[in-house]
């Protein structure tokens, strides 16, 4: 059956990612928000997430509110799920731009189950120093691994706790002994986060029991993801992880529903290049252990256009180059894989959303995408093919070489994969795809491609993304 029946079809829907995160989990909830659901909510993780939405050439970047948002006025739910960690002060401050941009909170809804992010979280998880330079995870320091300790540990502090200031009191006290070396006092906390949750007080809900009758009516559920399965503390290179399970079924159970209710679970693949954020195995990376550590330095994108001589300019605190700069295509055709890798990263723009650090590139892993689809399902988006257009020849791996011979198997074991040396197909390159509005103007190489994805996968790709903009998408037949 065509993707656009199933679509139409479908009760609830997932937008997901398939591997290391920033696949463009924000353009697919975006796209779906506005086309299709009455309901988009998130299950998991905090502002570790940058979900990038760009619409009618602007750019807007979410951290904790789902992409929905921009549809309040016309009726349509946000939920923040009961599986999230919040921020409160990071929420206002989202909440607010959202609002000077004229967006309505009519429909918004947070879970009262929701973990808070409290101030000591986020001077641990800073104070850990497990900074990527450091040999560490490369976490983004946003308190996210504490408050998820703290809810594990039955000692976390929700959003519906706040709503009774006595004992909201007592539980502080109790979890603070587990910070010693935290400067945070009680009153202080208190007084701090006081308004930041009246701020929000309008919102808070039992979102698992509107969710279960936003089911029963029939209203059209979109599950929004955060993160990738890759990051998964169930799934992932554990301990080179984020702290929830952002696979398909943590995100159900961070909303309130069974992954079984999902009728359409559209994992994101980046193809053919992919990318890492942070510290951990990657076998395909570009450059490997070199670009790991040159990645893990701290270094900026103003900093990488000046070591390669791109021109660029700086507008309200933005850096603005020619991504199709005849430099930056001829590091992408470089024999040199490391200046390869930063010639991806520059034509396609991969800095973080959250902290604009460097991600590390890599030619797309199907062995890993393989295992993502055993765990999230066998649908999947394919997205920023468009990026690398100008790019010779690319690669897709098929194959991990190691000391027992080739694997076509992922492990979670940081050993294996880091002695796994990919086996690569290799295709043509080509030029522009954004004008492709339909999947047989795709060119032929890019095509067989896809085809070897979802042979090896045993999967079937439902949509190639050809640009950020919603319109630039192929729905496949
Ligand atoms: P979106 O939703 C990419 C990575 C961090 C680090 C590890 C643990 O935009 O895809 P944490 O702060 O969660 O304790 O960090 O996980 N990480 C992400 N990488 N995209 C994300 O979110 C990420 N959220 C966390 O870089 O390696
Ligand atoms: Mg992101």
């Amino acid at each position: 059956m065509g993707i656009e029946k199933l679509v139409k079809d479908a009760k609830v829907i997932a937008v997901i990612c398939n591997q290391y995160g920033d696949t463009g989990k924000g353009k697919f909830s975006d796209y779906f928000a506005s086309s299709w659901a009455d309901v988009t909510a998130r299950g998991t993780g905090g502002n570790n997430a940058g979900h990038t939405v760009k619409v009618n050439g602007v750019e807007k970047i979410f951290h904790l509110i789902p992409a929905g948002i921009s549809h309040d006025s016309d009726g349509k739910t946000t939920i923040l799920g009961n599986g999230m960690v919040i921020d409160l002060k990071v929420l206002n401050h989202e909440l607010d731009e959202l609002e000077r941009e004229g967006n309505t909170f009519d429909n918004l809804m947070i879970s009262q189950d929701a973990h808070v992010i409290m101030p000591y979280h986020v001077s641990f998880d800073k104070a850990k120093n497990q900074s990527q330079k450091c040999g560490g995870i490369g976490s983004t320091g946003r308190g996210i691994g504490p408050a998820y300790t703290d809810k594990i540990a039955r000692r976390g502090i929700t959003v519906g706790d706040f709503l009774d200031k006595d004992r909201l009191a007592k539980k502080i006290d109790k979890v603070i002994e587990f910070y010693p070396n935290s400067t945070a006092v009680k009153e202080e906390i208190i007084e701090i986060l006081g308004p930041y949750f009246e701020r929000i007080r309008p919102f808070v809900r039992d979102t698992v029991t509107e969710m279960h009758k936003f089911y029963r009516n029939g209203k059209k559920i979109l599950l929004e993801g955060a993160q990738g399965l890759l990051l998964s503390v169930e799934y992932g290179t554990h301990p080179y992880v984020t702290s929830s399970d952002c696979s398909l079924n943590g995100t159900s159970t961070g909303v309130g529903l069974s992954a079984k209710m999902v009728d359409l679970p559209f994992g994101i693949v980046k193809f053919p290049f992919m990318t890492r954020v942070g510290g951990g195995p990657f076998p395909t990376e570009l450059g490997g252990e070199r670009s790991e550590k040159y990645c893990a330095d701290e270094r900026t994108k103003i900093d990488e256009l000046k070591e390669y001589g791109i021109k660029y300019s700086t507008k309200n605190g933005g850096v603005q180059y020619d991504t199709r700069a005849p430099g930056i295509i001829n590091m992408m055709n470089s024999d040199d894989e490391f200046v390869q890798g930063i010639g991806i990263r520059l034509a396609a723009g991969e800095y973080g959303a959250t902290t604009g650090r460097p991600r590390r590139t890599g030619w797309t892993d199907a062995v890993a995408a393989k295992y993502a689809a055993g765990i999230n399902g066998p649908l999947m988006i394919l997205t920023k093919a468009d990026s690398i257009a100008g790019a010779k020849k690319f690669k897709i791996c098929h194959g991990y070489l190691g000391e027992g011979g080739i694997s076509t198997e992922f492990s979670r074991d940081e050993k294996f994969l880091r002695r796994a040396r990919p086996v690569y197909s290799e295709y043509q390159g080509y030029g522009e795809i954004s004008d492709a509005r339909s999947y047989s103007s795709l060119p032929t190489s890019l095509r067989i491609a896809i085809k070897d994805l979802e042979a090896f996968t045993e999967g079937r790709v439902a949509i190639v993304s050809v640009g950020a903009e919603r319109d630039e998408t192929i729905v496949r037949d």
